[in-house]
């Protein structure tokens, strides 16, 4: 997710592009750059925050200008890889949000044409498309270079001598700005909304070309017309789409997120990791990580070991770095979000340190943590604002999954199975966040509670885990995960009716003991609140509050399940007028031991 902004009008284009790109920066900030034109293009870019970049650009005079702010995806943050790219003759850049999964085979064959690259990014080979295909008229050649191109994209481009921008979008966000004898292109409406409120909000398909005066969209070569809508939105709330708190929006883009991060992995032809080589002579598996990671860990364990029958150990990075020894034929996977934990880091440093080979499994291209490891293996879940990690934990599950079922070596009809239900993820986690409004009930009732329980079994225990985490982060009430079976072995002393109880059934072999379980804690007076399958009559008997969730195979229920313990979380916070965002004595990524 990265932001990208154009202009054109009567005004210098240069510090409109600079304060548009500030407003973005939420959407990515690893790197950023500006090209404006007038008698040619001139640009400037570094991987540095737009306020570095204000003050160490040049000026660049010029009343139409393209700018972007980047979330790398591919290619590490560099001068060379942030944006605007350009083509061989210095006539064609342009600014990219989105990932073009064909872009190595794209790249080979311009190549072979006597392109030249210069950097490692997918984005590059559209402004060498465009070169390819432009005779004089440059909506033409952006359209004849984008039936090329596979994957998502947004683009604005700008062409030396042509008193226009061109744009187009396919599966990212891309709106136009009206001013007066000025027009703006940008990712999101926060960009532009101190210059105008009114928009037109681009629809997948369309190509548009913007001039001072003018706004042409076509579609497959036809003019059509888009509404125009007026934003009533604060640039604060507009950051947030419109949630109240960047959480809320973050859980809300989960379907998003992982349909990105299976793009990212199941269509790029050729993976990122040698699959084989990674493979070779493993006998074991050592996952480390910390806070919601080190949950999304314990999940892989069951996964790893479900289909690839290779032994696996868990770790909290900052206890392994105290006493943690490992195995010779041991493969390490660290789980990250931010790449930059220092307790997780260390972990490396010590494994590496003994010939183990590492393989990350990060959200930032470019962190510590990928330069350390051997491998790395990126989520797609894009920035993660809110301290409290949910769209990042998904996207690590997303990859764990595409991972081990890539992998794994069952039959052709269950690799079928496990990957249709890969696919359909992201609908049943859409059923989940429709179904909100019941959620929201049930946690005006848990914020009463000074106490909560969360109990899952198998794959769902740290499911339980990561739930109680959640709600502690935020809500600030003490909550603690149990397998269920251990609640009989201490925490049984702790129920009674102060103590409501959170239970995740799965219908998978824990499914009777996990009734068994609830029947126990409902003898000792505990309220129970079951998240089960939709239509599960049995559990409909035993709790008191139920939660359907959609149905999905065992393997993939941790994240359904997970997603309505966010919403939970979310909505008892909420009750209690929590800063949702910026909990107390948490950090986003915590870089000291
Ligand atoms: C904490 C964050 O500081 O670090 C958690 O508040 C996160 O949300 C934990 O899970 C681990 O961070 P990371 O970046 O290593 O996954």
């Amino acid at each position: 997710m990265c932001g990208i902004i154009g202009y054109i009008g009567d005004r210098q284009a240069q510090s409109i592009l600079v304060s548009c790109l500030q407003r973005l920066e939420y959407r990515g900030y690893d790197s950023c750059g500006i090209a404006v034109s007038s008698n040619g293009i001139k640009a400037y870019k570094d991987a540095v925050r737009v306020a570095a970049l204000e003050r160490a650009a040049p000026q660049l005079n010029g009343r139409i200008g393209i700018g972007h702010t980047r979330w790398a995806t591919q290619g590490e943050p560099s001068r060379v890889n942030a944006h605007p790219h350009g083509d061989c003759s210095g006539k064609i850049t342009v600014v990219h949000n989105g990932i073009i999964s064909n872009f190595q085979l794209l790249r080979r064959q311009l190549t072979a044409e006597g392109h030249k690259f210069i950097s490692e990014t997918d984005t590059e080979v559209i402004p060498h498309l465009i070169e390819k295909y432009y005779h004089g008229n440059l909506e033409e050649a952006v359209a004849a270079a984008l039936c090329d191109v596979e994957g998502s994209y947004a683009i604005a481009v700008l062409a030396a001598g042509e008193s226009k921008l061109v744009a187009a979008r396919k599966d990212c966000p891309l709106i136009i700005g009206i001013g007066d004898r000025e027009n703006f292109i940008a990712s999101d409406v926060p960009a532009i909304l101190d210059y105008t409120n009114r928009v037109i909000y681009l629809e997948d398909g369309d190509i548009v070309v913007v001039t001072a005066d003018n706004i042409k969209i076509t579609r497959d070569g036809t003019e059509v017309s888009r509404q125009e809508d007026k934003v009533l939105w604060s640039v604060a709330d507009a950051q947030k789409a419109g949630y109240e708190h960047f959480m809320l929006k973050e859980i809300h883009e989960q379907p998003k997120v992982i349909r990105d991060t299976l793009i990212g992995w199941v269509s790029v032809a050729e993976p990122a990791v040698d699959l084989a080589a990674l493979r070779g002579g493993v006998e074991s598996v050592l996952i480390l990580a910390c806070g919601t990671s080190y949950y999304a860990a314990l999940i892989g364990k069951y996964i790893i070991e479900e289909l690839l029958s290779i032994p696996v150990r868990v770790e909290i990075a900052s206890e392994f770095n105290y006493y943690g020894h490992t195995l010779a034929r041991t493969l390490a996977i660290v789980i990250t979000q931010s790449g930059e934990t220092a307790d997780t880091l260390k972990a490396m440093k010590k494994l590496k340190a003994v010939g183990c080979r590492v393989l990350a499994i990060t959200n930032v291209i470019g962190s510590s943590a990928s330069r350390i490891a051997d491998y790395t293996l990126y989520t797609r879940a894009g920035p993660e604002v809110s301290v409290a990690a949910t769209k990042s934990f998904i996207a690590q599950l997303m990859v764990l999954y595409w991972l081990v079922i890539s992998y794994s070596q069952v039959e052709a009809r269950r690799l079928a199975d496990l990957m249709m239900e890969l696919r359909q993820l992201p609908e049943k986690v859409q059923q989940v966040l429709d179904n909100e409004g019941k959620i929201k009930e049930y946690a005006s009732y848990l914020s009463e509670y000074a106490s909560v329980f969360f109990i899952g079994r198998g794959i769902n225990f740290p499911v339980a885990l990561e739930g109680a985490l959640k709600l502690k982060e935020i809500s600030y009430i003490h909550a603690e995960g149990y397998a269920a079976g251990e609640l009989k072995h201490g925490p049984f002393a702790l129920l009674g009716k102060d103590t409501p109880i959170v239970a995740v059934v799965a219908r998978d072999s824990t499914y009777q003991a996990m009734l068994s379980s609830i029947r126990e804690v409902k003898a000792r007076g505990s309220p129970v609140i079951v998240l089960a399958e939709e239509g599960d009559e049995a559990v409909g008997e035993l709790a008191d509050l139920v939660i359907a969730v959609p149905k999905v195979g065992a393997m993939f229920s941790p994240v359904i399940n997970t997603v309505v313990l966010q919403l939970l979380a979310y909505y008892t916070a909420k009750e209690k007028g929590r800063p949702i965002d910026f909990p107390r004595n948490l950090a986003k990524s915590v870089t000291v031991e």
